[in-house]
């Protein structure tokens, strides 16, 4: 750093020294795992087809419970679902969490915190307790994908199904979460550093900086593969038809209600089982808006998650097709109905509320660096004792309910001491 401003630049200096210093103690904090070993992958190591249906026959099957679908199927217990970045994956997840309780599940979780050693590439052995052999029903926290590596952990019969959402919106919001846990971007002056960044992205961007995958083609990253790869390069095309050929379903999170009622009939589960709270939304004051000139741009940044984007938009669209407009309709307005109904019996003031005004901290979601802008709900005190369970469950943000389920995040929870004690101003 120049000598120039002198004086005045100390405090700042200073600052963004105690800052990487505490940001590698933590990152080496993460990095070492005593228990991670590289475990090859030998054919023995996948988990045995016997074993699937060892583990649907011992689930009390939800068409005992509930009246299932009236084709008679059967509903899944065996589901990777590969949770990708800002693209309301923290709803489905919520979902994943009460099916897999109610129906005692076994689910592949990591150890310590509440991802897969992220951006680490997954390896099985970062799961708790995983031996070869050993078979899962569900795994759903974040990682960055490996398919022959999630593949040794789930039956042959196991759902695949990941969620995307338009690369210039999960940009935006990504900037916003992540900026400040990438240095690249505090030497990014200004009001608006997203615009700025925009404007000329290759002057602040170098994909092998710390934490720089946050800035672009976040999703191709999540999936595995090189972020920094043009829009026009062959193998984007060819990593998107792999992809295609892994995933059964892949949903949309700006047709968000018409996704879950897809879900819900490929796993063949019932409308209880999907209704949900939107979670972990932010503010609206804290979204920017992009002018048309600005999105492009973005778009053009983000050129692989486009393509990735478009394509399976357009797989999705075909699905809702096949599934019947009408009938998609129908259950749309049922999803809603049910939500609606939730939320009367659930929610204080029937609405998400800024995070001051959470007023118990088992229902505060967990805040990016250095502000507060992800909301949150307050439940009712006079809720019929009967939807207590149900109300609390589908209010419980990802870090509590993991906790709930006997995870254990000393990491994830040291991690959130510094980032809440240290960095905030
Ligand atoms: C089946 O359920 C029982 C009791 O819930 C449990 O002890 C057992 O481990 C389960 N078996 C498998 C294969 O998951
Ligand atoms: C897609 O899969 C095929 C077959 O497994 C593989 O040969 C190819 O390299 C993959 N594409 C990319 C871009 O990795
Ligand atoms: C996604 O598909 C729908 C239906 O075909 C279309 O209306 C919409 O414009 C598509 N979105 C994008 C971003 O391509």
């Amino acid at each position: 750093m120049s000598g120039k401003k002198g004086i005045k630049c100390t405090p700042v200096v200073r600052g963004l020294l105690l800052w990487v210093l505490l940001t590698n103690i933590v990152l080496v904090l993460y990095c070492f795992n005593p228990t991670q070993v590289k475990i090859r992958g030998h054919q023995e190591d996948t988990c045995p087809l016997s074993m699937a249906g060892l583990l649907k026959n011992n689930v009390t099957t939800p068409s005992q419970s509930t009246k299932s679908q009236s084709e008679g199927c059967t509903p899944a217990v065996n589901i990777m679902f590969m949770k990708t970045h800002k693209t309301a994956s923290s709803t489905i997840l919520n979902i994943l969490f009460r099916f897999g309780e109610k129906h005692k599940l076994k689910f592949a979780f990591p150890d310590g915190r509440n991802d897969f050693f992220y951006p680490s590439p997954f390896l099985c052995s970062q799961v708790k307790g995983y031996r070869p052999g050993e078979c899962f029903n569900i795994v759903c926290n974040h990682m960055r994908f490996d398919h022959q590596e999630v593949a040794k952990l789930l039956p042959p019969d196991a759902v695949y199904i990941t969620i995307l959402r338009d690369p210039v919106d999960l940009f935006e919001s990504s900037f916003h979460y992540y900026h400040k846990t990438v240095p690249l971007t505090w030497r990014i002056n200004g009001e608006n550093k997203l615009m700025e960044f925009l404007s000329n992205p290759r002057t602040f961007y170098s994909p092998e900086a710390y934490n720089s995958f946050y800035l672009k083609n976040l999703l191709f990253f999540d999936f595995g593969f090189d972020n920094d790869v043009k829009a026009d390069d062959p193998r984007v095309m060819s990593h998107i038809h792999n992809l295609s050929k892994h995933f059964d379903l892949v949903l949309i999170a700006e047709y968000f209600e018409e996704s879950l009622i897809l879900l819900k009939d490929k796993l063949c589960w019932t409308m209880e089982d999907i209704i949900y709270f939107k979670l972990n939304a932010r503010k609206s004051s804290s979204v920017s808006r992009l002018t048309p000139e600005f999105r492009a741009k973005a778009l053009e940044w983000n050129g692989a998650d486009w393509r990735l984007y478009q394509h399976f938009n357009a797989t999705f669209w075909a699905k809702v097709e096949a599934y019947g407009k009408e009938r998609m309709k129908q259950e749309v307005n049922e999803l809603r109905r049910r939500n609606a109904e939730m939320k009367a019996i659930c929610l204080e003031g029937g609405n998400a509320v800024e995070p001051q005004k959470i007023q118990n901290k088992r229902f505060m979601p967990w805040q990016p660096v250095g502000e507060s802008s992800i909301l949150g709900y307050n439940m009712k005190k006079d809720t019929d004792p009967k939807f207590r369970t149900i109300c609390e469950k589908m209010l419980t943000p990802e870090i509590q309910y993991l906790s709930e389920l006997g995870v254990s995040l000393w990491l994830t929870r040291l991690w959130g001491w510094f980032k809440d004690t240290v960095f905030t101003v």
